[in-house]
């Protein structure tokens, strides 16, 4: 099996498949309350302004600009772009051209590089893991912080500290703990490949967003009971086991 060094390679080589992929019971339910979370805070999305970092094959910018919202779509694997720009013209049914939607082949880190960044964003997706993969976590959140309007929200998920803690002391090696305990990091992916991923105590993605300008208004576990109801209301006792973790962010 390859060993992917950036993940975005990784996602890359599995393009073709990704939303297949992501069809099953979890991920149906992770939707949903991804969803519902968001229609709560966001009550309406015309004429707003929408970063989807990590955007893979677009399922967040088209739920999004189905909604009236403007989106700038970043991402660096350039085949889960093109798959994303295929679904968005093929389910709004119009040339690319007339839809207000700008596409961005590049990393999170490199988005100073490629976009007046000047606090031009009402919402910003960071779905999908995203800062789980990203390279450089600060340039990350600076581009973030920039990016972003006093008021703004950011939404996330990440895998969880606490779940990769589970799984190295029920089916690792006392090598496997060592590293993630030292690095924060552990190998993952599909029989398709592998990648290191990061994961975040929730105390950390409280403390990093307040660093660079933002407060956590919510954080829970993501799908963590069999339906969306029960995982919308009582996620927030699960953050110390669930696989990854939600959060929503103000920019103050
Ligand atoms: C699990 S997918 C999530 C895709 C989409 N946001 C969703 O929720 O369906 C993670 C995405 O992050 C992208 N990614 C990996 N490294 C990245 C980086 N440094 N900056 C931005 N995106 C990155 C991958 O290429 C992949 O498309």
């Amino acid at each position: 099996m390859r060993n992917y060094r950036f993940p975005a390679d990784y996602y890359n080589s599995i393009a073709h498949i990704y939303d297949e992929m992501y069809e099953d019971f979890y991920w149906t339910i992770a939707k949903q309350q991804i969803q519902e979370t968001i229609e709560k805070h966001v009550s309406s999305f015309e004429d707003s302004k929408v970063i989807d970092i990590g955007g893979g094959t677009g399922y967040w910018s088209l739920w999004a600009l189905k909604k009236g919202a403007k989106v700038v779509f970043v991402e660096p694997a350039q085949r889960m772009l093109e798959q994303a720009k295929e679904r968005i013209s093929k389910e709004i049914g119009m040339d690319l051209r007339d839809v207000p939607i700008e596409f961005i082949n590049c990393p999170a880190e490199d988005l100073d590089f490629n976009l007046r960044l000047e606090e031009n964003f009402d919402v910003v997706f960071l779905l999908g893991d995203v800062l789980s993969y990203v390279n450089n976590l600060g340039k990350t959140m600076k581009n973030i912080s920039r990016a972003t309007k006093k008021g703004a929200l950011v939404f996330g998920t990440v895998d969880n500290y606490f779940s990769y803690l589970k799984d190295v002391i029920i089916y690792g090696s006392w090598e496997d703990y060592s590293y993630l305990v030292n690095h924060r990091k552990l190998p993952i992916g599909s029989e398709y490949g592998t990648f290191e991923a990061r994961a975040f105590e929730p105390s950390e993605i409280e403390k990093m967003f307040e660093d660079y300008g933002f407060k956590i208004i919510d954080l829970t576990a993501l799908a963590s009971l069999p339906s969306v109801e029960l995982s919308v209301k009582y996620g927030k006792y699960f953050i110390f086991e669930a696989e990854h973790l939600f959060f929503v962010a103000k920019r103050v």
